[in-house]
């Protein structure tokens, strides 16, 4: 069964085809990131309009790539929420046209649970009961699932998500935007003598990164920082090494067979070692392309949705702030 996943919910117009929920057949993704890049983050009215530009040639490619043409697609995947309202509206809105056009089934798809499903496109099948860690750049979650479908909350963050705390470290260290990759980079080889505080809230799978961010913002401004790639190093590795420690033991807790990891912040190279390196159970990860935004996990989503009888109808709306549960 060949699906066509759309994604607009933030700075990425993508559009995919993945048959089975399980093999890439095409997946396209148009960053907006050098547009938004100059005013060193992701002007919504800016991103949606973009959107409005791409979303056509976009799919297009898709199934140019896929050398398919509609009569190969079974149903259409969509991303409805969480993300930006008007970014989310003009891959919904066409999605739908789309839909009523060629009397093809809709699915609305939860974008979380989405970047979960980037690791039923890699070579080995995921197994019940996992654990995953969802690090993206407004979500911290960790989820249990024991089945397609099910999820439940083991814990989230309870202010910024470790995707935004690296982003505004970033701009604190005066590294470029988007800020994940910038401090990946820079932190590379560089010594880890600049030990900044964990909060490790003890007894909860919660997660806090405001005091972290604020212990590299109180350094910087005293001066005290000499080297930016170590400060980069040091930050990097408390994040690290928070999430590794509680996504390890929640999944001890809840004796899950597997590990996952899914989200922008899954493509950090220490996270993909240090998580690997200490867990007691096999870890899948996304090659870091399918961690960052784009539509062949919502198509591999809608693929498993689909199955389960959960199709959307023409009256699909919008939720800019969809949880994850
Ligand atoms: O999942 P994603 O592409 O978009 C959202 O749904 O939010 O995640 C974007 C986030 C950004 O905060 C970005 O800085 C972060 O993922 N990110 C990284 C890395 N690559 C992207 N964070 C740490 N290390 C990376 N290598
Ligand atoms: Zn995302």
């Amino acid at each position: 069964m060949n699906i066509l996943g759309i994604e607009t919910s933030c700075d990425e117009t993508a559009a995919a085809v993945v048959k089975d929920g399980r093999y890439i057949l095409s997946n396209v993704v148009s960053s907006q990131v050098d547009i938004h890049a100059r005013y060193g983050g992701i002007v919504p009215e800016v991103a949606s309009r973009q959107h409005m530009v791409s979303i056509i040639p976009v799919i297009k490619e898709a199934f140019k790539n896929a050398s398919l043409s509609w009569q190969d697609i079974e149903a259409i995947a969509v991303t409805f929420g969480p993300g930006l309202a008007g970014s989310l509206l003009v891959g919904v809105n066409t999605a739908k046209a789309i839909s009523a056009g060629r009397g093809l089934p809709l699915i609305g798809i939860n974008h979380l649970h989405a970047h979960i499903y980037a690791n039923w496109l890699g070579e080995k099948e995921p197994e019940f009961p996992l654990v995953c860690l969802v690090v993206s750049g407004g979500h911290t979650d960790l989820i249990l699932m024991e089945g397609h479908g099910s999820f439940t909350l083991l814990g989230q963050t309870r202010d910024d998500a470790a995707g935004e705390a690296f982003d505004k470290a970033a701009r604190i260290l005066g590294l470029g935007y988007p800020g994940g990759p910038s401090i990946d980079k820079a932190a590379e080889g560089a010594g880890n003598s600049i030990e900044l505080p964990r909060a490790w809230l003890k007894g909860s799978s919660d997660f806090s990164f405001s005091g972290l961010k604020t212990a590299l913002l109180r350094l910087s401004q005293s001066g005290m920082i000499s080297d930016i790639n170590q400060a980069a190093a040091g930050f990097r590795a408390a994040v690290v090494d928070v999430l590794v420690t509680k996504t390890i033991s929640a999944a001890r807790k809840h004796h899950a067979r597997q590990i996952l990891l899914s989200g922008g912040v899954a493509a950090n190279k220490l996270l993909r070692q240090e998580i690997v390196r200490l867990s007691h159970v096999p870890v899948l990860i996304p090659s870091p392309g399918l961690c960052t935004d784009n539509a062949a996990m919502i198509a591999a989503c809608g693929h498993y949705q689909f199955r389960q009888g959960s199709i959307s109808g023409l009256d699909l709306d919008v939720k800019p702030s969809l949880s994850i549960v």
